[in-house]
């Protein structure tokens, strides 16, 4: 919880100063074996005189317990289904056996009301994910079933602390209650399903203790359904290390905010420059004229240290085999449909056009992937690709909507935008493409099995934007 982290390292502060606790890397290898239980709750999320908030939740919280485990652990995780309705867990970024990833119908039977599945698997890769159900995901995430998913380095960076943010966004009605109309149509057509509350590990916050001279290492984790994120740090420069969990080379936000589109993670090195007493707005301003400001650091009235730490922060990197680009396969990905897309304007035109989108509307096929909309989880495969080989796929979004688009089992490098080359070429496992955007992206299909590859705005994957892509 919010509120509460911050009291515990106050008074671990407060005890020991810059004791070994501080730096010791965590031990939660009891995390390992971790049993989810997933039922209806209620949390006090707005605080307050506001009654509490019905969700449904991991555990009894939103978001759930906060998994912490080792880079190669073998983790196994009970879930057990107390809802009123089928569920799955998949976790998300983590490149795990297919058996194991929670889709439902695909890769496993869903997990009945009553029922308890197990998921065993190794975690290959260090890096930030998260977990949440597959199963009818724009409602169940949308209640509150999700969590943190930490991987651990085996020899973590030099940091004082080490927090996730799960940032998630809640469509509440005046009494602090979570407005039902999930799944409208109007939400599906536009940019899914945009709330009107945002909270940081499920509390709406308003002050983030800090400390003068303190290093934190920040997970930032877009678990919203639809909602994207541009975050900036006022008086602070921080430094990203990592998308999606993987290693990038560490580079300075110097004026730009950090972009999470839906499922997105960023790992951020924030050194706490200001001063005692002082305090800073986080400002999200993603939507032109809805900026708000999200928390405050508030700096404490006794500097942690001096001077800031100067130890490397670059991540060891993770495992994942390098694409071979001069002998990579290429496939040509298009997306299309939406309100004002152009399957209406290009394709059809005229009246014939509002009559395809009414069409559209009355069987819930709204989005396109290469002429496809796609429902339920079991479909032909969009594509074959063939076990260890490179693959290049060119991805053009014909929408005018954006879309975070995710492939499930690996991570890939995103090497081009609208045909320049990335600086970077990131790892990501979803990767957000602007209105009209070209997006390339490359990796090794080296994970067997049948692999969902989605949009990652849940109201666009319920109506149609996903596909199957099987690595044979
Ligand atoms: Cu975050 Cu198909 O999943
Ligand atoms: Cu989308």
């Amino acid at each position: 919880m919010f509120g509460t982290r911050i009291t515990r390292r106050t008074v671990l502060y407060g005890l020991g100063g810059l004791t070994a606790t501080t730096f010791a890397p965590r031990r939660a290898h009891a995390a390992a074996d971790q049993k989810l239980v997933a039922a209806a709750a209620k949390v006090p999320m707005v605080g307050g005189q506001n009654p509490e908030t019905a969700v449904w939740a991991f555990n009894g919280t939103v978001p759930g317990p906060e998994i912490r485990v080792r880079q190669g652990d073998h983790v196994r995780i009970a879930v057990e289904n107390r809802l009123g309705e089928e569920t799955t867990v998949h976790h998300h970024g983590i490149r795990l056996s297919n058996a194991m990833d929670g889709v439902p119908h695909l890769t496993q039977k869903p997990i009945a009301p009553g029922e308890t599945f197990l998921y065993e698997f190794d975690v290959p890769d260090a890096g930030t994910y998260w977990y949440h159900p597959h199963q009818r995901s724009f409602e169940q995430v949308g209640r509150g079933l999700c969590g943190a998913f930490i991987v651990e380095e085996p020899d973590p960076i030099r940091v004082d602390r080490d927090v996730a943010w799960v940032l998630s966004d809640w469509r509440l009605l005046p009494n602090a209650q979570i407005s039902d109309d999930f799944g409208s149509m109007h939400d599906m057509a536009h940019n899914g399903r945009v709330g009107n509350t945002v909270t940081i590990n499920g509390r709406v916050p308003e002050a983030f203790a800090v400390r003068s001279g303190e290093r934190i290492r920040l997970r930032l984790i877009n678990s919203a359904n639809a909602r994207i994120f541009a975050l900036r740090f006022t008086g602070h420069q921080p430094v990203v290390i990592a998308y999606d969990g993987q290693p990038v080379a560490p580079h300075p936000l110097a004026t730009d905010a950090v972009i999470l589109g839906p499922a997105m993670r960023v790992d951020l090195i924030l050194d706490m420059t200001g001063k005692p007493g002082e305090r800073f707005r986080i400002i999200d301003d993603y939507y032109r004229g809805l900026a708000y400001r999200l928390v405050d650091f508030v700096y404490e009235d006794k500097p942690l240290r001096e001077r800031q730490l100067d130890s490397p922060i670059e991540l060891a990197s993770n495992t994942i085999p390098e694409p071979n680009l001069g002998s990579a396969e290429r496939h040509e990905i298009t997306f299309n449909g939406g309100m004002m897309g152009q399957m209406m304007m290009r394709d059809r035109g005229g009246m014939g056009g509002m009559m395809n989108m009414m069409q559209m509307m009355h069987t819930g096929k709204i989005w396109f992937i290469n002429g496809v909309a796609m429902t339920g989880h079991v479909m032909e495969p969009m594509l074959t690709l063939r076990r260890g080989r490179s693959y290049v796929l060119a991805m053009v979004n014909e929408t005018a909507w954006h879309h975070p688009m995710h492939l499930h089992g690996h991570a890939f490098r995103v090497i081009s935008r609208n045909r320049t080359p990335t600086k970077l070429r990131e790892w990501q496992d979803t990767v957000l493409m602007a209105p009209r955007e070209n997006v390339e992206i490359a990796f090794v299909a080296d994970n067997p099995g049948d692999w969902m590859f989605h949009c990652h705005i849940l109201e666009h994957q319920e109506s149609g934007m996903m596909g199957v892509i099987r690595v044979a």
